[in-house]
């Protein structure tokens, strides 16, 4: 079957099936490889992007504009204060305005809602660089690293470890459904996505083959593992009083070498990141301060372990989100 995504938005994984994002996945390869033979990729000369943050990024921003620099586009990067964005322009006059500019526009934000509004008003591809309910950049770059060290997705165990109804549980119990591989969130319940999603994600498995399992055992939601994935406990745009409730509740769910030994023996350690493994940032010392905690979702042991992939997931943020832009804008 031929795929085309030309003119399509990147806005959340449900949107894709299976031979759409393995399509993606094998460009994302591809483009990788050209990278380290140094090939030239620049096809897409004369074209602009505008990278709207709302939110701080380092990864994203970072793969965005080398992989527009590499794919021979100019880009403008909108830091979370230097644009008119909901203060004194409305999401759908900004994005009329830029989609007259711009051949495609990145996204990252709070609400779902604000970046599909985007889209339906741009006029030109938009891609989803982070909302409160979804990342999924993210999860290709994660699908790429799950590939490059298994050499296949399906039938893998999946286990996403603490809260796992923010944008990472989220898209990833999706992607994980749509790719068929077996997906654990292993979590206090009420740290579990939400149940339309959890519906859905059933839905999606019944076709892949994929299990989807919620449990708040770690010892059984571990055993077998393959793959073990944590998140921060407190994500961008939440407030500060919540630290307190998450590590009481979460703390039981940090991966830590207990984990990982319980887990298969092959099992690798993935986090998006940043990650609170140490005591080198402001927030990891406050913590500290504050509950006494020198590290929290992972501990540095397993951070800084041979089973941790975590820099090869954040490499292959550059190639997947390369794929992306040259799929929908070529
Ligand atoms: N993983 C990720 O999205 O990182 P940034 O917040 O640095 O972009
Ligand atoms: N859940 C995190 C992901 C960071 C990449 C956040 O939204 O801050």
């Amino acid at each position: 079957m031929s795929i085309n995504l030309k003119n399509k938005n990147f806005l959340k994984i449900i949107d894709f099936s299976k031979e759409e994002l393995t399509y993606l996945l094998d460009l994302a390869e591809d483009l990788k490889d050209k990278k380290k033979k140094g090939i030239s990729v620049d096809t897409l000369k004369g074209k602009n992007v505008a990278l709207i943050f709302e939110k701080t990024s380092t990864r994203t921003r970072c793969a965005f504009e080398v992989a527009a620099y590499d794919l021979g586009m100019g880009c403008t990067y909108l830091e979370p204060s230097g644009s008119q964005i909901g203060k004194k322009e409305s999401i759908a006059d900004t994005a009329r305005v830029l989609g007259r500019m711009y051949d495609g526009i990145e996204y990252r934000g709070f609400e779902q809602e604000i970046v599909e509004s985007l889209a339906k008003y741009a006029g030109v591809p938009v891609w989803n660089g982070l909302t409160n309910e979804s990342h999924p950049t993210q999860i290709l770059a994660d699908f790429l690293t799950i590939r490059e060290k298994f050499g296949k997705l399906e039938g893998l165990n999946f286990v996403y470890m603490g809260d796992a109804r923010y944008n990472m549980g989220n898209s990833l119990m999706i992607g994980c459904a749509i790719m068929g591989i077996n997906f654990t969130a292993c979590a206090p319940k009420k740290y579990f996505p939400n149940k339309d999603l959890v519906e859905k994600a059933m839905e999606l498995a019944k076709e892949s083959g994929a299990k989807i399992v919620l449990t708040e055992d770690v010892k059984k939601g571990t055993e077998k593992a393959d793959i073990i994935y944590t998140d921060v406990w407190v994500s961008m745009g939440e407030p500060d009083e919540v630290w307190e409730e998450r590590i009481k509740d979460l703390l039981k769910y940090q991966v830590n070498s207990d984990v990982m030994k319980n887990a298969k023996e092959s099992a690798i350690f993935m986090h998006c990141l940043p990650a609170f493994h140490d005591l080198n940032t402001t927030v990891g010392k406050e913590i500290e301060k504050k509950f006494g905690l020198k590290e929290m979702e992972v501990t540095n042991e397993v951070f800084e372990s041979n089973q941790s992939v975590v820099f090869d997931e954040a490499e292959n943020r550059m190639h997947t989100i390369k794929a992306v832009m040259k799929a929908t804008l070529e």
